[in-house]
């Protein structure tokens, strides 16, 4: 299951190794496209309708209404004189979370409930990297099991609209084509195992100011061309089999009781059979919630039969208010996932295994994917060991670990390797380490942080530095061959239920990172953050910059592989990387949070979008990342030189050569622009991608399929999607920047 290679809507097929001089490796390359396959998920099954159909005669209106709500913090009332099982659920997106009590957030004390911690989602989207997906889900999904849990609250997919957002480090992306890219492998390799993947926040929850209760108005086209297109994909490609109704509302209705969102385009358009669950105490209402397409309502702790589709329930359908018969389709609804997951005869279901070496190596594989290089000057990377004798380790996050922290989920786990315990474990013996603090993790015990007027409920921090703590840094640069500070930001900052309110990096290490570049200018500035911030003048005073993430139980060891040249670094920005938070265009635009409601005034124009359109520099664009080698890109040529229909796909070579002395791996990206089009376009938008192992001066040639009905916008009118006929140029680069080939497309 493991080594299944995937074959997505816009995938690609490796044709031929060519060497400098011969021919290389076709067999293996060949081998490579014959594993490919189109990979659907499976469908939630109809097979059992009639034996449901059975139960359900069978079953009281209690009884059924049991099925519909937590019964205990995550988890449905099970019927047991029917054979009906408890649905278990879990959290989430960075490994599955510890044994929480039946009745309220205290964790259950379990000893047998350690997990892997995975790279948070951030860390997944920076290795563009579907397959790793794939590995992600699959092993994630294995852990589920292991805990007996049906239901993984898990992808997070929501589109990075500010750079400020608390979540944007459990969120993958601004753009709407790898967010797809990687939900739908995510998916199924959770499904695989036989527990439900639970997509979440859907939808329109891009912000965590006001999530409670803020109306968010976006234009129908922005929603469908950008919102949504991730979360559709998850249904109709991965066949998600339940989707997480968000807290905040959208066109003035909560997200579950949202008519439009859950029955007409969820259920309606795009044929969802699975089952919406609210998130934790997001329902206001009974009739009305499940009317508009909710399932099951879950909660924080209150008597489990006061929830709003329990007691309420039962006595709005003796009062007529709605007919058990609309009841019995969400509990159908229900057991038929509960039927494909086989939950209900237990037959066949798998084991799963949690926190093993194996799934270890899934975390460290996603995670030395995942270090994106920034800045390289002096080369000082890779680290040269040969004759080092001593490096500063310098900063709090150099020993922080991120497994738990903040508010949300997070993972009880036995291994979380440090970027110091990492160094430890990868330096020869003979290199001293020479670690000192720098600074300390301090945020304010009374105030709460503000953006402009508006309390955005997060931490304040504390900034002034220790000035003993500055001069050990300070003396440990100096006294080093080289020094590494690692610096950034932490889970307790970016977090769940709060924005930040401002891109500065926090606890004064700004300053500490200047005063050790002017101790030792062989310093190398490692940020460990799951959002961009304010980076400008670090940037611009330093020659070496890495950014690493909330990177997983083994995210030390690959951090340390990648700075010591064991691993290539292949990490690409999953979002742009702003100069200043009034570029971007939540804020260019001043609609960020807004207060009752926020309107995205931005329209399609989210992320790179903006930045291209507008002609803003960012500090570093979406898609950026270098490598110890370099790659050079030729040779674009389409399958075919007429126009091509509608319904094709058209297929892109392109040759990318290895030119440096190192293999490594490389993105090839392809945007697509439309310079002539009668409707209001981004200047570029990402249609297709690859990543691709070269060997050192080898070349390869890749293809990469696009359907042409990728290129279509949303007509809002006609509702529809529209390809619009004449010519497209397809941009090919290693960021949305740096764009090295072009090619144009005619469509008919
Ligand atoms: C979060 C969800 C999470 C749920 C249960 C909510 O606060 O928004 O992502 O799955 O809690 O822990």
């Amino acid at each position: 299951m493991k080594n299944r290679i995937l074959f997505f809507s816009a995938a690609i097929t490796l044709i031929a190794f060519t060497g400098c001089k011969e021919e290389a490796s076709i067999s293996e390359a060949t081998k490579n496209s014959e594993e490919k396959s189109i990979f659907k998920g499976k469908e939630v099954t109809k097979e059992y309708d009639a034996k449901i159909d059975s139960l359900m005669a069978k079953m009281t209106l209690e009884e059924k209404t049991g099925l519909l709500h937590g019964n205990t913090m995550f988890a449905t009332a099970a019927v047991e004189r029917l054979g009906i099982p408890e649905l278990k659920m879990t959290d989430g997106p960075l490994g599955v979370r510890e044994e929480i009590s039946k009745d309220s957030w205290a964790p259950a004390g379990l000893d047998d409930d350690y997990a892997t911690y995975y790279p948070a989602g951030a860390g997944l989207s920076a290795t563009w990297n579907p397959e790793l997906a794939y590995t992600f889900g699959n092993s994630v999904g294995e852990e589920a099991r292991a805990r007996d849990k049906d239901v993984l609250l898990s992808p997070a997919i929501n589109i990075i609209r500010t750079p400020l957002g608390g979540r944007t480090y459990e969120y993958f992306t601004e753009d709407p084509f790898l967010n797809k890219q990687l939900a739908v492998p995510f998916v199924v390799g959770v499904q695989d195992n036989g527990v439900a993947a639970c997509v979440k926040h859907y939808a329109a929850n891009n912000q965590e100011t006001h999530r409670d209760y803020v109306n968010v108005k976006i234009d129908e086209r922005a929603l469908r061309e950008i919102y949504l297109p991730a979360f559709r994909a998850t249904v109709e490609e991965a066949n998600a089999y339940s989707m997480m109704g968000a807290y905040n509302k959208f066109r003035g209705e909560y997200l579950c009781e949202n008519n439009y969102m859950l029955n007409e385009v969820l259920k309606g358009e795009w044929g969802f059979d699975g089952i919406v669950i609210s998130d934790w105490a997001a329902v206001h209402n009974t009739v009305e919630s499940l009317k508009s397409g909710l399932d099951v309502e879950m909660g924080t702790p209150k008597p489990f039969n006061e929830f709003f589709l329990a007691q309420a329930l039962i006595d709005s359908v003796k009062a007529g208010k709605i007919s058990e018969a609309e009841v019995d389709e969400h509990v159908k609804r229900v057991l038929r996932v509960m039927y494909s997951l086989n939950s209900i005869t237990g037959e066949g279901r798998k084991e799963g295994s949690l926190g093993t070496e194996a799934h270890f190596k899934d975390a460290y594989d996603i995670a030395s994917e995942s270090v994106v290089l920034l800045k390289n000057e002096k080369n000082m990377l890779p680290i040269k060991t040969d004759r080092l004798k001593s490096i500063a380790v310098i900063g709090a996050n150099a020993t922080k670990k991120n497994a738990l922290g903040g508010f949300g989920a997070g993972v009880k786990t036995k291994r979380e390797v440090t970027p110091l315990e990492g160094l430890k474990n990868r330096l020869p013996e003979s290199v001293a380490i020479n670690y000192a603090e720098g600074y300390k993790e301090q945020y304010s015990k009374t105030e709460k942080a503000k953006f402009g007027n508006v309390t955005l409920n997060g931490p304040v921090t504390i900034n002034e530095l220790d000035p003993k703590m500055v001069e050990e840094a300070v003396d440990a640069a100096k006294n080093s061959d080289m020094a590494i500070i690692f610096a950034g930001s932490n889970r307790d900052y970016e977090t769940e239920a709060s924005d930040r309110a401002s891109l500065a990096l926090p606890f004064g290490q700004e300053e500490l990172i200047e005063k050790v570049l002017e101790a030792n200018p062989n310093t190398i500035v490692v940020m460990i953050a799951g959002a961009p911030f304010d980076i400008e003048n670090i940037n611009q005073k330093t020659s070496t910059l890495v950014w690493s993430w909330f990177n997983g139980s083994e995210g030390g060891n690959a951090l340390a592989d990648v700075l010591l040249g064991k691993v290539n670094p292949s990490g690409k920005l999953p979002w742009t990387m702003p100069k200043e938070l009034k570029d971007s265009p939540a804020h260019a635009t001043n609609s960020f949070p807004g207060d009752q409601t926020v309107s995205y005034d931005e329209g399609i124009l989210v992320g790179y979008r903006w930045f291209d359109t507008k002609n803003i520099e960012p500090l570093y664009p979406f898609g950026y990342g270098l490598s110890y080698t370099n790659f050079d890109f030729s040779n674009p040529k389409l399958n075919k030189q007429e126009a091509y229909s509608k319904d094709e796909t058209l297929t892109l070579s392109v040759n990318v050569k290895n030119t440096g002395e190192m293999d490594g791996k490389e993105v090839v990206q392809v945007y697509v622009s439309k310079s002539d089009s009668k409707i209001e376009r981004a200047s570029k938008e990402l249609k297709g991608f690859q990543k691709v192992m070269v060997p050192a001066g080898r070349s390869q040639t890749i293809k990469i399929d696009i359907p042409v009905k990728e290129l279509a916008y949303y007509d809002v009118e006609n509702k529809t999607w529209v390809v619009e006929p004449g010519t497209y140029t397809l941009k090919i680069g290693n960021s949305s920047r740096d764009i090295t080939n072009e090619i144009t497309v005619q469509v008919q």
